[in-house]
């Protein structure tokens, strides 16, 4: 079967074609087109993600990266039908909100014509809702044109089996599982006892692990995304062996549940900088300390889920698992004087920012249960806008 996939629930509009074979979780996956567009450069001047902004440029990008990936997939068009009036009239009323985008998708029918998709996943949330409904409207038009099922899909279990996938299938997961999801967004600890099964066992009471880079990265006067900025410094700091700049705290560290806060950590390195023009080197230093607090925290709750619940596979997952000392620390936990049988799983780097190489992946999961009619999409970011 060939899945088609969107996701737009941020600042990245991306489209997927998958050739697919065999039931989920032991189907082969054959990425057929990929497009991505991300927005960071329109977004950096607002600090961070701009809502009605990412909803202005999902718009304009969408049917291009719709074009890029079926011209990647080389797709053979299906007969076509010219569309009855009542088929255009659903799409300029599903389209109502998109401007330009109804007509101009019309037109790509008649020129492009019927595609052999045979289902559509769109992320429906969590997300921000003006950007998650230009995905969700764009998919139902197109499941009008192509006559094609919807398959609403939770983002962040995207996230999460996009950590596990190899680039053709997803690894033989061995169980109880537990993920790790550190994103802009969010900060889970999602407990898996079995596949699609999620259980969240701990997450953040304020911040998450991403928003914090981001702000720490302000403080210090970098742009956003600040994620990978701090990372770079951070490592300086490392190759040179700097000092502490500062002595940071380690939030609920020792909080008997499973639970994270990382505005306090902030705010310390709002402190920490107030009033101070830093040299280069004491920011550095100040990134490795932000990053190292925030690494000991993460660590020391997944490896307080391993014992307690026996875990097997550990996944780490969203924006944030891009960073190489999360990765290395993660990766750490397999050591012979900690757990040697303890299954690791990192996404591939460039799955680790929001894709829509995801949203297939977590679409094909749930092809069973949720196949929708055109009369229910209507509901689908009211009820999707949930996380796991
Ligand atoms: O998953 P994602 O692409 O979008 C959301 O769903 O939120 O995550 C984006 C977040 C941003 O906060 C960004 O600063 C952070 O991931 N990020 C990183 C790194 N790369 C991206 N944080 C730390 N180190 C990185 N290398
Ligand atoms: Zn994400």
């Amino acid at each position: 079967m060939i899945l088609l996939s969107i996701e737009t629930s941020c600042d990245e509009t991306a489209i997927s074609i998958l050739e697919i074979t065999g039931d989920f979780p032991k189907a082969t996956y054959t990425i057929l087109g990929n497009s991505l567009f991300s927005q960071v450069d329109i977004h950096r001047d607002y600090g961070g993600v701009f809502p009605a902004l990412a909803k202005r440029e999902h718009i304009a990008t969408i049917l291009p990266m719709l074009e890029r990936a079926l011209g990647e997939s080389g797709l053979k068009n299906l007969p076509t039908n010219p569309l009855t009036a009542k088929e255009k009239n659903q799409i300029y009323e599903l389209l109502k909100r998109e401007g330009q985008l109804a007509e101009q998708l019309i037109k790509f029918y008649e020129t492009n014509g019927r595609q052999p998709i045979n289902v559509i996943a769109v992320t429906s949330g969590p997300g921000l809702e003006p950007a998650l409904w230009v995905g969700v409207n764009f998919a139902q038009a197109l499941g009008v044109l192509w006559q094609t099922p919807i398959i609403p899909v939770d983002h962040m279990e995207g996230h999460i089996l996009s950590s596990i996938f190899d680039g053709e299938k997803l690894a033989d997961l061995a169980f109880p599982a537990v993920a790790l999801l550190v994103s802009g967004g969010h900060t889970e600890l999602i407990l898996m006892r079995d596949w699609k099964q999620y259980e969240k066992i701990g997450k953040t009471r304020d911040d998450a692990v991403g928003e914090a880079f981001d702000k720490v990265a302000r403080l210090l006067g970098l742009p956003y995304p600040g994620g990978p900025q701090i990372s770079q410094l951070a490592e300086g700091a490392r190759d040179a062996n700097l000092p502490p700049y500062t002595d940071l705290p380690t939030p609920m560290l020792r909080s008997p549940d499973f639970d994270f806060s990382f505005s306090g950590l902030k705010t310390a390195v709002r402190y920490a900088v107030a009033g101070k023009n830093l040299t280069d080197k004491e920011k550095q230093a100040l990134a490795r300390d932000f990053e190292d607090a925030t690494i000991t925290v993460l660590t020391h709750k997944l490896k307080k889920a391993v014992e307690e619940f026996n875990v097997q596979s550990v996944i780490v997952g969203g924006g944030v698992s891009a960073n190489s000392s999360l990765r290395q620390a993660v990766n750490s936990l397999t050591l012979p004087t900690l757990y040697p049988d303890l299954k690791v799983y990192l996404p591939d780097i460039k799955l680790s920012t929001d894709n829509s190489i995801m949203i297939a992946l977590a679409g094909h999961a749930n092809l069973d249960d949720s196949l929708l009619t055109t009369a229910t999409h209507k509901k689908i970011v009211a009820d999707g806008n949930r996380s796991l």
